[in-house]
């Protein structure tokens, strides 16, 4: 009998909707607009604005008041498009309406915006005012362009773009261009460049796809080496093939300007391949987490080198399980170095390229480093031209970091859609702070730990429920905010509730969350600027015993104890129930009239109902 210690760390560890609102650190706009379908489209860092698009609405929020009430531009179709749309076949609320997929500065004063047009896909410029303070925010009148190519005519396509704003602006889109949703294609519109695409109806480079992300990451310091990178997923090329969908990375040169005797407006730069997340289980098994759901790009000093954080999730409806894998530049980059894949025929299998590579190696920017003397890919040599048609993808695949998960989910009722990451900056080192988006509309905010012999320790540090909806978005930090959108509004809420931890030194280090420190008298933010010496945090280990020494008596009053008694011979189940993952359970063996107690030599087994998946650290009773 003895001891099942928990302290005052009994914070509700799911903070639903509700309980969060109360802890002010979350705000929902609702907009009392009659619109739906909000996403957060751009932070304006200039004007200190942020631009959401909705369903016939384009909203312009002050961020350094978000409070206040937002500048609305209502841009509905017009009836008699829609009633044309609606003869078409679709639906008048779901379908018809205008949604905003791409809102990019223009330049100084002008956004460029994009919605969906009643399926039929519209382009305008929105006057933002030379400065935030003049509070302008309107139609450019007169001023509408198609919006083919540049943003999808059916609202539940996603698409993903780039404005790479070097005058004259090109924006290059991931997108589904046409009415019936089948013709997929990276396009490169606007600006000077020839319009640009991938080849038509070519499942070999796309099959399928979901895009999901769109990033340029240059090469070199030579700005003719830059890249830009689409993250997407798409069907297996083979049918029966196993997983069903495969994760890509796929890149083409910025300018390239496609090929001379064949794929003329073209991209002839295209490659792209394989991403794998996957684990192995106990009995050798693999189990490929093969659908890519959202990217999340951590810059670095070096910004040829990013980090690649992707969530992925299951296809197929066998089983439910997702994970985070983390994928360096320096491994992308080998793999688009490594051999192409090749098929002989149709009933040949894929294998690396083992025939003569072309010069200049399929691939390579004009230009840049590799091909000073060839200013265009329109001076390429035919048989590069041709051996890209064919040769798209790379042989290899690109492995994660470690060549595992960071963080996996399986035999559990969600998955993870989203994901953003922070950096944080914390009393006792720097942690990386990853919030993972459910499709149960909450948030879970995780540290990975390295363990020793590479094995690592995961905390889930809280979970907000953000929205009573399945499925929304996540954007990067802001100002030590994190902004969240769905159909039903957005919301943004902070990194950290400190104070939630309790009052206690040891509940605030036992909570391990970077974000927060004992500074001797409550639970606060940490600052690594205001460096006093009397924080206290033990984010690695969650040892009280050490960082609390002197507070002791604060901590004693919350320490649970229960005593089960049990006859010799005889089972007893032993209940004690966590209610924070980082509570650890430990029952300690006493005889009867003896005072020794043990817990080394007894095998105890102890359910713990809510915490299956999560880690318990190990905490002794103070
Ligand atoms: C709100 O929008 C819906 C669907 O778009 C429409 O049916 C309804 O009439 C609108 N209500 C108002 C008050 O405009
Ligand atoms: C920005 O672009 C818009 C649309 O082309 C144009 O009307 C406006 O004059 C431009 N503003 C500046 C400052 O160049």
């Amino acid at each position: 009998c003895r001891v099942c210690g928990f302290g005052a760390w009994l914070y509700s560890f799911t903070l639903s909707c509700l309980e969060l609102k109360s802890t002010g650190t979350a705000h929902h706009f609702a907009f009392l607009l009659n619109s739906t379908d909000y996403r957060i489209l751009r932070m304006d860092e200039d004007h200190d604005r942020m631009y959401v698009g909705s369903k016939d609405y384009i909203l312009s929020l002050d961020l350094n008041d978000i409070n206040k009430e937002p500048l609305i531009i209502h841009w509905p179709v017009a009836p008699q498009r829609r009633t044309e749309c609606v003869l078409s076949g679709k639906d008048i609320n779901g379908e018809c309406g205008n949604f905003i997929r791409l809102i990019e500065p223009w330049n100084r004063t002008h956004l460029y915006v994009c919605g969906t047009g009643a399926y039929n896909p519209i382009c305008t410029y929105v006057d933002r005012g030379q400065r935030a303070q003049e509070y302008i925010f309107r139609l450019e009148p007169g001023k509408v362009d198609s919006g083919k190519g540049k943003c999808p005519f059916d609202p539940k396509l996603n698409s993903v773009s780039a404005l790479i704003s070097t005058y004259p602006f090109i924006l290059y889109a991931a997108v589904y261009i046409d009415f019936m949703g089948t013709d997929s294609a990276i396009f490169r519109t606007l600006g000077k460049h020839t319009a640009m695409r991938t080849d038509q109806y070519n499942s070999r480079w796309l099959h399928d796809p979901t895009f999901v992300h769109a990033q340029l990451i240059p090469d070199s310091a030579e700005k003719n080496d830059d890249k830009l990178y689409f993250f997407f997923r798409e069907k297996a090329s083979e049918m029966g093939q196993t997983p069903m969908a495969q994760s890509r990375i796929g890149r083409i040169c910025l300018n390239d300007d496609g090929g001379h005797c064949c794929l003329v407006n073209k991209w002839s730069t295209f490659l792209k391949a394989r991403l794998i997340c996957s684990v192995t289980g106990s009995d050798g098994i693999e189990t490929h987490f093969d659908e890519l759901r959202d990217v999340y790009i951590q810059k670095t000093q070096d910004t040829k080198n990013p980090v690649i954080y992707g969530v992925f999730s299951v296809s197929g409806s066998v089983f439910k399980g997702s994970a985070v894998c983390v994928y360096s530049m320096a491994d992308v980059r080998m793999v688009f170095n490594g051999p192409f894949a090749h098929k002989e025929g149709p009933n040949y299998q894929w294998v690396a390229y083992q025939g003569k590579i072309p010069y200049p190696r399929p691939g390579t920017c004009p230009g840049g480093t590799f091909t000073p003397n060839m200013k265009s890919t329109k001076d390429y040599p035919d048989e590069v031209i041709n051996f890209m048609r064919n040769h798209p993808t790379m042989f290899n695949a690109v492995y994660p970091v470690h060549k595992r998960p960071l963080v996996v989910r399986t035999n559990v009722d969600y998955e993870f859609t989203t994901i953003t990451v922070d950096q944080v900056a914390a009393a006792d080192g720097n942690y990386e702070v990853l919030f993972l988006g459910t499709d149960r509309g909450t948030i879970q905010k995780v540290i990975v730990l390295p363990r020793d012999d590479l094995q690592t320790e995961e905390l889930v540090l809280e979970e907000v429920e953000v929205f009573r909806v399945r499925s929304f978005f996540m954007f990067p930090l802001h100002f030590q905010q994190l902004y969240v959108s769905s159909v039903v509004g957005v919301t943004h809420l902070a990194l950290h509730r400190c104070d939630v931890y309790g009052e206690a030194c040891a509940d605030c280090c036992l909570a391990r969350d970077p974000y927060c420190a004992w500074d001797g008298k409550s639970c606060s933010r940490y600052s690594a600027n205001q460096k006093r010496r009397s924080r206290r945090q033990d984010v690695k280990y969650g040892n009280p015993i050490r960082q609390c020494r002197g507070y002791n008596s604060n901590a004693n009053k919350n320490t649970l104890e229960t005593v089960q008694y049990g006859v010799e011979g005889s089972t007893a189940f032993l209940e004690c129930q966590a209610r924070s993952p980082h509570v650890s359970i430990k029952w300690h063996f006493q005889k009867e009239n003896s005072d020794r107690r043990r817990e080394d030599d007894v095998t105890l087994k102890t359910e713990i109902m809510d915490a299956k998946n999560i880690s318990l650290s190990s905490q002794e009773k103070i």
